[in-house]
């Protein structure tokens, strides 16, 4: 039986592409006096069930911010233990993800990883390949920013587009993303108004939908509310209620 909150979602008009900032670990565990680990630790609950909650609602795509270009600079313990969540997640729930015929994708500087967590994430992207109910994107050692200078070298390296003719669908093409669509809503946990380098060309138009429960407490209801809320917006793409219409109507 579906509940009060999931009745209230329209089908018809869920976001293809959900982005979430995943922030709060740090707070969650301090909060409980317990060192940040056990707080990423915690965070991985709230991934499995995220996932599993878009997969049911019928999210098409989920992107999930999990480690930035700017996290290598945390303390050492810090970032290893990252990995080995990161490893261990990939290595637990792959056959879960192949069951659900959910494909992980991985976007970001992915050859910075150690080679032990690169080797098991492409193993998983093989092995999840077939998935057609929903696409995971793990954002790891990801950054928007990198992400668009890297695409500038791949068009200045391919030599193929003279300069006067560069357009956004060349640079869209040469983005880790190439080929998904952009994200219509993006997530941020812990309350802070920022983007923080996340998909900083992708979410141009993207509905922003901030929320204070801190990551590690964040469950299917919390992604119903934002759902919801994203439904109850007007989307304009820059146009005006005229032109919305008429394109509707086509
Ligand atoms: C931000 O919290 C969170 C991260 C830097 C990492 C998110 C990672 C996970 C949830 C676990 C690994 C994920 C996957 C998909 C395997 P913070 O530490 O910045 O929190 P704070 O701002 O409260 O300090």
């Amino acid at each position: 039986m579906k509940g009060k909150l999931e009745s209230l979602i329209d089908r018809q008009k869920l976001p293809v592409h959900v982005a979430i900032i995943m922030d709060g670990n740090g707070r969650w565990a301090e909060n409980k006096n317990l060192d940040r680990i056990s707080g990423h630790r915690e965070g991985m609950k709230s991934v499995r069930s995220v996932i599993t909650a878009a997969k049911d609602l019928g999210i098409g795509y989920i992107t999930l911010y999990a480690f930035s270009a700017q996290n290598w600079q945390r303390p050492k313990s810090e970032v290893d233990a990252l990995m080995e969540l990161l490893k261990h997640y990939l290595l637990k729930e792959r056959d879960k993800l192949i069951e659900n015929g959910i494909r992980l994708n991985a976007i970001g500087r992915l050859d910075e990883l150690p080679k032990t967590v690169f080797d098991v994430l492409k193993e998983t992207m093989e092995m999840t390949k077939q998935g057609r109910e929903m696409t995971l994107t793990l954002a790891l050692s990801y950054g928007g920013r990198e992400e668009i200078v890297d695409a500038v070298k791949k068009i200045i390296s391919d030599g193929s587009v003279s300069p006067a003719f560069i357009n956004e669908a060349d640079l869209t093409h040469r983005l880790y993303t190439n080929g998904m669509p952009e994200p219509d809503l993006l997530i941020r946990t812990s309350g802070e108004m920022r983007l923080s380098n996340f998909m900083l060309w992708q979410i141009a138009y993207a509905e922003i939908y901030v929320t204070r429960t801190l990551w590690p407490n964040f469950r299917k209801r919390h992604l119903m509310k934002a759902i919801i809320n994203y439904q109850n917006r007007e989307r304009r793409f820059g146009l005006t209620g005229e032109q919305l219409k008429k394109r509707e109507a086509i």
